[in-house]
C-alpha cells in the first residue's frame, strides 16, 4: 500500500490492453478502473476522482484522445494524463503535451516503462500535495498573499481564511464598499486546492436580467439576436476554479431563483440549450448591503441568502482598525512609487494623524486613491497636512462653539464631504456613485454642479 491514495483511469478500447494495464498497475495503490471509450472514460472521471488517466488517443467513437485531454484538464486541471499513442505518431504525441498531457507512451506497450511513467507521475502529485501543505502553513505563518493589516480584526479575518480557505465551503464576503472584499476573494481561492485552477469574478450588480443569465450560463448560437456562437458562461469558466459572484444581492428576482437552482442541483442548460450541464466550481460572494434588511423588504430571496452565507466573513471598515492606516498609506505610496516611476515621499506626522483620523467612507480604495494623487500631484518630498484633500479634514462637529454656523451650511459641508468621498471612491464613475450614495445620477450630476466637484 502507498501512504495516499492514487486513483488510475485507464481508458483504450482494447480489451487486452485495458486488463493487462490494470493488472499490471495493481500494485501501486489505490483504485484501477477502465474505460472503453471516452463517453464512459468522462462519465467515470465526473463520478470519481482520478490522479491519473492513462488514455490511448485513437479511441473508436466520437471524440478524439486528444478532445478527451482537454476536457478532463478543463475541469480537473491537476490531473496527470499520460497518452498512448500508435507506434510512430510523433505529432499525435506533440498535440497531446500541447493540450497539457504529462507524458506519453508508444505502443507497442512495455509494462515496465508504463510503470516508471506511473511513478514519476505519482511522485509529480507527491510535491504538489507537498507544496500545497506549504502554502497553507505559509499561509498560517503570517501576512495573507498581499493583504495589509496588523489590526486585531484584520488578524482576526486572516485567521477565519486560513480556517476556510482549504474547505470546499460557500462563503459570502460582507462589508463596506472598498474594503478589499474582491481581494479576500482572491486569498481565499489562492490558498485553496483550487489555486491551479481558474478564479472567475463577475460583478452581478451592472447588469440586467437578460444579459446576466447569458453571462452566468453561457449560451448556444442563435439562441437570441446576436448570439453568433456559443459562448460558455461564468459557471462553465470557473470549472475546476472558484467563481466570484460580486455584489450578489443586486440581482434581480428571476435571476435570484435561476442562481438558487445552480446552487442546489450543482447542475444548469446554457440560454437556449437543451442540455444540462453540470458545474464544480466554489462558489464564493460579495455584498456591502446589509443583506438582512433587503431580505425584510423582500428584495433579497432568504433561501438564496442561507446558501451563500454557508460560512460568513465580514470584513471591518477602515474606520474599525485605524491602526493599519499607516502601514497601508506607506504601501500604497511605495507601490505608486514604482508604478508612476516617482520618488518615494515621506508622510510628515501631523498629515498621517489626519489620516489616521478621516472618515475613510470610501474605505481602503479611496485611501488608495488619495495616495496615488498625492504622490502624483505634489513635487514636494513630503507630504504635509496641508496637502491633503478637503474631504480628510476634521468635520465641522468638533469645531468650537465660536464656529458655530446654521445648521444649512453643517448640512451642506457634511453633503460635499460625502459626495466628494463616495466619487473619489468610485474613481468618478458617476452610475457607480450615485448607486453608492442611494440617489439618481440626475440629482448627483446636480450636486455636483452646485458644490463644483468637477
Ligand atoms: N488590506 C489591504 N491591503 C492592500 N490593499 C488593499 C487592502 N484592502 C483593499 N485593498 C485595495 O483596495 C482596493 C479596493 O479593494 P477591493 O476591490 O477588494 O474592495 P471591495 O470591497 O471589493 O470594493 P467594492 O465593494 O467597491 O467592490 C483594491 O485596489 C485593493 O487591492
Ligand atoms: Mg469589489
Amino acid at each position: 500500500m502507498s501512504e495516499f491514495d492514487f486513483n488510475v483511469l485507464i481508458v483504450d478500447d482494447e480489451p487486452n490492453i485495458r486488463s493487462g494495464l490494470a493488472k499490471g498497475l495493481a500494485d501501486e495503490g489505490g483504485r484501477i478502473d477502465t474505460a472503453e471509450d471516452a463517453a464512459s472514460a468522462l462519465e467515470a472521471f465526473g463520478t470519481h476522482k482520478y490522479h491519473l488517466v492513462i488514455a490511448d488517443v485513437r479511441l473508436n467513437c466520437g471524440i478524439n484522445g486528444i478532445d478527451l485531454v482537454k476536457k478532463m484538464l478543463y475541469s480537473r486541471p491537476q490531473t496527470a494524463i499520460i497518452v498512448i499513442t500508435a507506434h510512430g505518431t510523433v505529432e499525435t504525441a506533440v498535440d497531446a503535451m500541447r493540450a497539457g498531457a504529462f507524458d506519453f507512451i508508444a505502443k507497442p506497450l512495455d509494462l515496465n516503462l508504463v510503470r516508471q511513467q506511473v511513478r514519476k507521475a505519482k511522485e509529480h502529485y507527491k510535491l504538489q500535495l507537498e507544496n500545497r501543505r506549504l502554502r497553507s502553513q505559509l499561509a498560517h505563518a503570517g501576512e495573507i498573499s498581499n493583504i495589509i493589516g496588523t489590526s486585531s480584526v484584520m488578524q482576526d479575518v486572516f485567521h477565519q481564511i486560513r480556517q476556510v480557505a482549504a474547505t470546499e465551503a460557500t462563503v459570502m464576503i460582507h462589508g463596506e464598499s472598498g474594503t478589499g472584499k474582491e481581494l479576500i476573494a482572491k486569498a481565499l481561492h489562492d490558498l485553496s486546492d483550487r489555486s491551479s485552477g481558474p478564479f472567475t469574478a463577475v460583478n452581478l450588480g451592472a447588469m440586467p436580467e437578460t444579459l446576466l443569465e447569458s453571462e452566468l450560463f453561457g449560451h448556444e448560437k442563435g439562441s437570441f439576436s446576436g448570439a453568433n456562437r456559443q459562448k460558455p458562461g461564468c459557471f462553465e469558466q470557473a470549472s475546476g476554479g472558484t467563481l466570484f459572484l460580486d455584489e450578489v444581492t443586486e440581482m434581480p428576482p428571476k435571476s435570484q431563483v435561476d442562481l438558487l437552482r445552480v446552487l442546489e442541483t450543482r447542475t444548469f442548460r446554457r440560454v437556449g440549450g437543451e442540455q444540462l450541464q453540470q458545474t464544480d466550481a466554489r462558489v464564493l460572494s460579495a455584498t456591502n448591503k446589509s443583506v438582512l434588511d433587503l431580505i425584510d423588504d423582500g428584495s433579497f430571496r432568504e433561501d438564496l441568502f442561507y446558501r451563500l452565507n454557508v460560512i460568513p466573513i465580514q470584513i471591518p471598515s477602515l474606520r474599525q482598525r485605524r491602526d493599519d492606516i499607516p502601514l497601508l498609506a506607506e504601501h500604497f505610496l511605495r507601490h505608486f512609487c514604482e508604478r508612476h516611476n516617482r520618488e518615494f515621499k515621506q508622510v510628515a506626522p501631523e498629515a498621517m494623524q489626519m489620516l489616521s483620523a478621516a472618515h475613510w467612507p470610501g474605505n481602503v480604495r479611496q485611501l488608495r486613491n488619495v495616495m496615488e494623487r498625492l504622490l502624483v500631484t505634489l513635487s514636494d518630498n513630503t507630504i504635509h497636512a496641508a496637502d491633503l484633500p478637503v474631504e480628510l479634514k476634521p468635520r465641522a462637529a468638533t469645531k468650537s462653539a465660536a464656529q458655530m454656523r446654521p445648521l444649512a451650511d453643517a448640512v451642506e459641508e457634511c453633503e460635499r464631504e460625502t459626495i466628494a468621498a463616495a466619487l473619489e471612491a468610485c474613481e468618478f464613475h458617476r452610475e457607480r456613485t450615485a448607486k453608492q450614495l442611494s440617489i439618481s445620477v440626475r440629482t448627483l450630476h446636480y450636486k455636483m454642479g452646485r458644490y463644483g466637484l468637477h
